[in-house]
């Protein structure tokens, strides 16, 4: 390895600047390729495991470079002997992802690009695959030259292209804003098995709850707007058109609780601290923490402080889907 490229939202670049210095990593050699997208030059692995275990939360998808090179001749020639050269070692029928992104007013076609590895990937006796692949080929094409990787989906943080999740985008406004809730439970890999209940909180007009439904669950909602016509005689779907800072519910009664009320964000966690008796031990919170203006590195750690007292943070970040937010993931403690 000879550096990591690392993806961000540009409009949180200080954020993520912070918690690599605060990681002891030499934020002064970092190199922006493009809004939202850098090279960090460092060959030790430890860097990369220690971003794999204490990942920022404004860090969205990295991925290990291992050559790096001025383009001298046609971007697919001068990228051929990478990519069949570590495609070397594989299994046979490897399932392989090509993710390759332009950065610059360069003359190459990504299509093109993606073609021709598939091309060498299907040579090798491998499987050009897009979604859930085993491993992944990722280049970045800038006026500098050519950034190549190999690598797990699991040493990327996602295996989308620079963490950019693209879902179906059938189904409108609810779809929309179930995306960001199906996005959490992907990139925190939140196993839902045999759960059921679930209360859903800030949830008109119902994108998360209708989210909540295709999983199987059986959904309160809670918020002082509507929820959609579609899910209002929805026989799983309990609607309480409601302040939910005044409600209550019984010890353990969710398995989960999704909360996106667009809401001052500590006073939200005081809210879900006190609530916390109302999942099951062991339960699960997703929370969505709002910035509102206030700093985001100082209201997500003030918001996960609150919250510690009742909860474990599992992992925090701010995903493709989120917007001046981020999310929490966290689970009931127990006693
Ligand atoms: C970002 S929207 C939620 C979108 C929803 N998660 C979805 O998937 O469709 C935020 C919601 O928080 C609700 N909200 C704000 N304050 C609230 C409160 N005190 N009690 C209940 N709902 C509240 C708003 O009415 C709004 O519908």
């Amino acid at each position: 390895m000879i550096g990591l490229i690392l993806s961000f939202d540009p409009k949180f670049d200080y954020c993520l600047d912070q918690e690599l210095t605060e990681l002891g990593l030499p934020t002064r050699s970092l190199q922006t390729l493009w809004p939202g997208v850098a090279f960090l030059p460092v060959a030790d692995p430890a860097v990369q495991r220690l971003l794999l275990h204490e990942t920022p939360v404004f860090l969205r998808h990295m991925f290990p470079v291992q050559y790096k090179a001025e383009l001298t001749q046609d971007p697919v020639t001068q990228c051929s002997d990478f990519v069949a050269s570590v495609l070397a070692n594989l299994a046979p029928q490897t399932s392989v992802a090509v993710q390759s992104r332009v950065i610059s007013g360069l003359p190459v076609e990504t299509r093109a690009v993606k073609t021709a590895m598939d091309d060498i990937i299907r040579s090798m006796g491998h499987v050009p695959t897009i979604k859930h692949p085993s491993h992944i080929v990722s280049l970045v094409f800038t006026d500098d030259g050519v950034y190549a990787g190999f690598s797990t989906p699991a040493d990327n943080l996602t295996d989308w292209s620079g963490g950019a999740v693209h879902y179906s985008q059938s189904g409108g406004m609810l779809s929309r804003a179930g995306h960001k809730l199906e996005e959490a439970i992907e990139v925190f890999r939140i196993d839902l098995g045999g759960l059921r209940l679930a209360l859903d909180l800030g949830a008109a007009p119902g994108g998360f709850t209708r989210h909540l439904l295709s999983r199987g669950f059986s959904v309160t909602a809670v918020d002082t707007a509507e929820m959609d016509d579609s899910l209002r005689n929805h026989p799983q779907v309990v609607i309480y058109r409601d302040n939910a800072f005044g409600l209550d519910f019984r010890p353990g009664a969710f398995d989960i609780i999704t909360c996106d009320i667009s809401w001052d964000a500590l006073r939200t966690a005081r809210f879900l601290a006190r609530l916390a008796p109302a999942l099951v031990p062991g339960g699960i919170l997703i929370m969505t923490v709002k910035f509102m203006g206030a700093s985001p590195l100082k209201t997500i750690r003030a918001a996960s402080h609150i919250l510690g007292e009742s909860y474990t943070l599992v992992k925090a970040r701010q995903l493709w889907h989120n917007r001046e937010e981020a999310t929490l993931y966290l689970t009931r403690k127990d006693g």
